[in-house]
């Protein structure tokens, strides 16, 4: 049993209050590499911006828990050798099961999401209970979900968005005592958020997608006043890396993600936490297929990853201070 403490890592109630009262939300980046780690740690401490780290079951498997964990830790430390012991979270993503969100908590992870969106109302109540109940024992916060994303979660996909209901959040809340609630109004998993058909046209030629169901999110204010809500699939598809990628051999049809400016309204409001993958890895695949394409005889890996950690850090710092508006307040 380890922990989170004593690896200087915070759970998420402080800085969501402060989010909530400051008018802004904490990115929560995914990482399951050294690059992506430097680029979030870089980027955040030179924004002077809290960071949640995120740990997929998918990245766990891919990275090893423990060395994840142990990866955690030295960006605590990277962070102050930067010059700014700036709040940082380690998250798991999209747990979904008690077992692996004890595990996470067991090793030194300061925060756990349980997802049990995909469960009946009644099942997602208890499994939620059940994580809340072992995770604050150890000063663990909790996030639960109600309402389906559209789009892939982890291994399990669903065509349609279920929008959350807000009739069943007080409840929920009661129930469960979870620390923050994600929620669906209209963001997906992935590159390929909304079909062209669904966007419209604007003056310049550009799709724009269908807008973030905004009433939804009120009226799940107006319920659980100060609660603080967390935005998945929030990533932009920022077009310049989907056409670099393209040129570059690529083939990533038809992607399109959510407009920055529903973000930073969304920002605004009780949503405490956005999170963001899709864009990561966009903004890395862009710059390695870059190198490869200008020079064919590289072949030191520290060459094309060191130019794409450069971009995904550019990326990143873009976030917290245009988007987010997280930057400055550590
Ligand atoms: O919500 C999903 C995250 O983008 C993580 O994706 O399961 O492929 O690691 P992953
Ligand atoms: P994106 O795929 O939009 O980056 O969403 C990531 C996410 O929600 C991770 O939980
Ligand atoms: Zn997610």
């Amino acid at each position: 049993m380890v922990s989170y403490k004593e690896l200087g890592l915070v759970n998420t109630r402080e800085g969501f209050k402060k989010a909530m009262e400051g008018g802004y939300a904490i990115p929560a980046f995914n990482f399951n590499n050294m690059e992506q780690l430097q680029a979030i740690v870089s980027a955040c401490v030179e924004t002077r911006s809290p960071v949640i780290l995120q740990v997929s079951s998918g990245a766990r498997k891919y990275a090893n828990q423990t060395l994840l964990r142990y990866m955690a830790q030295g960006a605590v430390e990277y962070a102050k050798e930067l010059g700014l012991n700036i709040p940082i979270t380690l998250h798991l993503d999209h747990g979904d099961s008690f077992e692996l969100c004890k595990s996470c908590v067991d090793m030194g992870f300061s925060s756990v999401m349980i997802d049990g969106s995909h469960l009946s109302y009644e099942d997602n109540v208890a499994l939620t209970k059940q994580v809340v109940e072992y995770a604050h024992k150890h000063d663990v916060t909790v996030e639960g979900e109600l309402g389906v994303l559209a789009g892939v979660e982890d291994e399990v996909s669903a065509e349609h968005h279920t929008y959350t209901r807000p009739e069943e959040v007080e409840d929920f809340l009661g129930k469960t005592g979870v620390d923050s609630l994600a929620i669906s109004i209209g963001t997906s998993h992935g590159a390929m958020k909304f079909k062209p058909e669904q966007c419209t046209r604007n003056a310049q030629g550009i799709l724009v997608p269908p807008p973030l169901r905004f009433d939804i999110l009120d009226e799940i204010m107006k319920r659980i006043p100060g609660f603080p809500i967390v935005l998945h699939g929030s990533s932009s598809v920022p077009q310049q890396y989907v056409e670099t990628i393209n040129k570059h051999g690529g083939a990533l049809k038809d992607a399109i993600g959510i407009p920055e400016e529903e973000l930073r309204r969304a920002a605004k409001s009780s949503v405490c936490k956005i999170n963001i993958d899709s864009d990561g890895r966009l903004a890395m695949t862009a710059k390695v297929r870059e190198v490869f394409a200008s020079k064919p005889a590289e072949f030191d890996p520290r060459k094309y990853l060191g130019p794409a950690r450069d971009e995904l850090k550019a990326l990143y710092k873009h976030k917290t201070i245009n988007v987010l508006g997280s930057a400055n307040r550590v």
